[in-house]
């Protein structure tokens, strides 16, 4: 008899913790038969880190790590004294291109960074300022600024204008200093002061160059 029943009974069951797993119960988040499956084993970037204490898994990095390439800035103070002596003493390191492809790369970072303040003309009449949304965005002729002074103007700010260290290299910033100088000139109607090694034009630079006569 028991024999007989016996696929009656599992179906008896089956249905039963079929019906059973349909109930709604809001917070029930269901059993955890594998909880390697719910929960990796892995380490959760930001979650907490048991076997570092009470510390998140994502570290900063050991103190005087320097990223690859990282080229250090530490002579020059963020402030008005360290803005005064980058502006007296900081040199482009020879390491830097000066090339016509140099320039372009420095045009390219111009627009993505600093064209919507500064416009494309360094007049200080960006899309922003047009706008009205900023202001105070000063015509690059009507500053006495060179390469190492607008460096340091990059990496640290100054006034409104925010730093822009965290996005944009150190090798990037003086590719854009050289666009802002080569701006400078176009303005002032004078030569770039290392004229003698100014790279040749690009077509893209002699366009600029011809709009800015007009
Ligand atoms: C959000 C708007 C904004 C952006 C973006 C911006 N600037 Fe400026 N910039 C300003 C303002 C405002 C000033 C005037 C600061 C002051 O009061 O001296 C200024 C001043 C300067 C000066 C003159 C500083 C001096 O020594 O007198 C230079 C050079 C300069 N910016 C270069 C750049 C370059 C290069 C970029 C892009 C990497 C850039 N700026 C991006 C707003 C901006």
């Amino acid at each position: 008899m028991l024999k007989n029943s016996f696929p009656l009974l599992l179906a008896v069951i089956l249905l039963a913790a079929g019906l059973s797993s349909c109930e709604e119960i809001d917070n029930f988040r269901g059993w955890v038969f594998m909880p390697d499956m719910y929960d990796g084993p892995a380490v959760e970037t930001y979650a907490p880190n048991t076997q570092i204490g009470d510390s998140i898994s994502a570290l900063k990095p050991v103190n005087g790590t320097v990223p690859r390439g990282f080229m250090a800035y530490q002579e020059f103070s963020p402030q008005q004294s360290g803005y005064d002596s980058a502006k007296a003493n900081l040199t482009m390191p020879k390491a830097v291109p000066t090339d016509s492809a140099a320039l372009v790369k420095g045009l390219e970072i111009y627009n993505i960074f600093c064209d919507h303040c500064h416009g494309d003309k360094g007049m200080g009449k960006g899309i922003l300022v047009e706008n009205g949304v900023y202001a105070g965005v000063p015509a690059y002729k009507d500053r006495d600024i060179n390469l190492g002074s607008i460096f340091h103007v990059v990496t640290y700010g100054k006034n409104l204008m925010g730093a822009h260290a965290s996005q944009i290299t150190p090798e990037e910033r003086w590719l854009v200093a050289q666009h802002v100088m080569k701006l400078r000139a176009q303005q002032t109607d004078e030569a770039p002061a290392d004229e003698a090694d100014a790279p040749e034009e690009t077509e893209e630079a002699a366009a600029d160059n011809q709009t800015a006569m007009k």
